[in-house]
């Protein structure tokens, strides 16, 4: 907040999930403090706490000062949310606070089982628990990265059809890998910029079967590369 009294900046707070938090601290939001709230923008979304992802619906809260010319934007480029998703997200702040407990207390459950399958494949993936949100983020080992580059020569890339920048990323191919060989679907860390070129990423927001699958498959492609 310094910094940004300091540069002048705006804060965009997106805290769309701020209700997948796993650990017993209090959640604290910016928004808490009327000192910062000129500088503020926060965002909330329906589409994780309230699993309503198509119905696409948001809100924000800002100073008057910025809402007026983020109006004028958001009425220049959609007119307005639809009204039957502004009815829903009205029906689920009323209505759903206890379904958004089962959620959490679900995907805590999730967290700890993914995390539980990974911990075996330290060697090859390593992690940390993820405090909050429904991805883990595993890095790459040097051990998997060698292996991988000895494995992908064995293999006939040309059929994968990839394109130039996925041809020079780690993180694509092994996710491409997994993809065909293994049949995961996950995002290469590089989606996330250069930093995350070593590390792939997980959703556990599916069923504990669908994570048991998951894991079972990925530790089956390793295998594979240690026999290498
Ligand atoms: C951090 C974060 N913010 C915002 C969103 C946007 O969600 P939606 O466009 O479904 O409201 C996402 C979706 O994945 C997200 O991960």
């Amino acid at each position: 907040m310094e910094l940004a009294e300091k540069h002048d900046l705006l804060i965009l707070s997106d805290e769309v999930y701020k209700d997948f938090l796993f650990t017993r601290e209090e959640f604290t939001t910016l928004a808490q403090f009327p000192a910062f709230r000129k500088r503020l923008i926060y965002i909330f979304s329906f589409s994780k706490a309230y699993a309503m992802t198509g119905w696409r619906i948001a809100f924000l809260a800002a100073d008057k000062s910025l809402t007026e010319k983020i109006i004028g934007i958001h009425d220049a480029l959609v007119t307005c949310a639809p009204v039957v998703s502004q009815w829903a997200a009205l029906g689920a702040l009323e209505l759903a606070q206890e379904d958004k407990a089962t959620f959490r207390e679900a995907f805590s459950r999730r967290r700890k089982l993914i995390c539980q399958e990974f911990e075996p494949l330290q060697d090859w993936l390593e992690f940390v628990n993820p405090q909050a949100a429904y991805f883990i983020f595993p890095r790459a080992t040097d051990k998997l990265k060698r292996s991988f580059e000895k494995w992908e020569k064995q293999q006939d890339l040309k059929e994968w059809d990839l394109r130039l920048q996925q041809e020079q990323s780690f993180s694509w191919k092994l996710a491409l890998a997994l993809l065909y060989q293994a049949k995961v679907a996950l995002v290469p860390g590089v989606a996330f910029g250069p930093q995350g070129e070593d590390h792939l990423r997980l959703c556990f927001g599916r069923s504990e079967k669908d994570i048991k699958l998951t894991t079972k498959r990925i530790k089956e492609f390793l295998k594979e590369l240690e026999k290498i």
